[in-house]
């Protein structure tokens, strides 16, 4: 089978298309047949090993699993003897960098507990865009965030891959969400559902008077005191990514603040979850949040679909069509 590898840490040029042995499922797996794998910030940190700290995971010297994706879409095409929930045939979609990546393939094996089975009002390009960003989301906004009805909600980066599924999750929860993006942005972000929008590049939202129930920053840089003075008293603000000061500001600083005060700050680390994303796919089937995709490459121009990434500035997700659904 086809897949992009990578052998060495560096930039998008070390990513090679090759021929690979196809994959066999062990008991507690799947074999999926990839139709489509979204770019996450995820897969470019391990491809650059950026933080450095990251190679004791992935890989001292070298990466230790080779190929990158962790959010597939595609078509289940064997079972594992112990694998329950799937057969041949179903269509899945789910977050696999838990169990070793490989999205970026002709053909992954997935473990049962990654998977779920795919909204049939989505193509696969649309689940495949969904797992790790809206998972983010949702655990921002629900699990640290705490949301309720009729909070407000600030969301900043409210046009990236994490910021756009937030904007719709907060809204599904009854959320009056504030979304800050740049001038371009404005439009897509107000038909998503935005109740407001604050253009980054003309107004400074700390500086504006407005206070907010739940913060989520997903991306862009403000100091954290900044963000504790347009924060209501009891406010809880989350941060998801941004600039390396932004998160760490975020884990020392927002520990101290959470731990004297009344108000809760600090990062999210995200991690797969089968059950948040069996909850998104209930929103995602109701209708109540829909994939944004900025643009779609095929299989041989995942280097292109990162190096777009790494520019910072996608409308939504970028997404890889690795085989067409005829
Ligand atoms: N903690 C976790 O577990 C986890 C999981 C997933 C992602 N992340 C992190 O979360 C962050 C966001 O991920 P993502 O997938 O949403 O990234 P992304 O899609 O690459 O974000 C790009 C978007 O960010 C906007 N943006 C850039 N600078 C901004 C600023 N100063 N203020 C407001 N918006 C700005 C851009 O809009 P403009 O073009 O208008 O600037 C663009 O729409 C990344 O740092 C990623 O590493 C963390």
């Amino acid at each position: 089978m086809k897949a992009i590898v990578y052998t060495e840490y560096g930039s998008p040029d070390v990513l090679e298309l090759k021929e690979v042995v196809k994959p066999t499922p062990k008991d507690n797996e799947v074999l999926v047949k990839v139709y489509a794998v979204s770019a996450n910030a995820a897969d470019l940190h391990l491809l650059r090993a950026d933080p450095f700290l990251i190679r004791l995971s992935s890989g001292l010297l070298k990466p230790k699993n080779e190929i990158l994706g962790s959010d597939i879409a595609g078509r289940v095409e064997a079972v594992g003897e112990n694998v329950k929930e799937f057969k041949l045939g179903d269509e899945v979609f789910g977050d696999i960098s838990a169990g070793g990546w490989g999205g970026f393939a002709e053909y992954v094996c997935a473990c049962e507990d990654a998977l779920v089975l795919k909204p049939a009002n989505l193509s696969f390009e649309e689940a495949a865009a969904v797992p790790m960003a809206a998972v983010t989301a949702l655990q921002g906004l629900r699990g640290k965030g705490q949301i309720q009805s009729g909070q407000k909600v600030l969301i900043n980066g409210a046009s990236g891959g994490v910021g756009m599924f937030a904007v719709q999750i907060a809204k599904a929860f009854g959320a009056e969400v504030t979304a800050v993006c740049s001038t371009r942005n404005l439009d897509i972000v107000r038909s998503i559902g935005a109740d407001h929008v604050i253009d980054y590049t003309k107004e400074d939202f700390t500086q504006n008077g407005h206070r907010y129930d739940l913060i989520l920053a997903a991306n862009g840089y403000h100091s954290i005191s900044d963000y504790k003075r347009v924060l209501t008293p009891k406010g809880i603000y989350v941060t998801t990514g941004g600039s390396m000061a932004q998160m760490s500001q975020a884990m020392l600083q927002g520990r101290w603040i959470s731990m004297t005060g009344s108000n809760k700050m600090g990062n999210l680390l995200a991690r797969p979850n089968k059950q948040d994303l069996a909850f998104i796919k209930e929103l995602l089937e109701a209708g109540k949040v829909k994939p944004v995709i900025d643009r779609c490459y095929s299989l041989s121009e995942v280097p292109d679909a990162i190096r777009y990434l790494e520019e910072g500035h996608a409308q939504g997700k970028v997404v890889i069509t690795v085989a067409q659904n005829n």
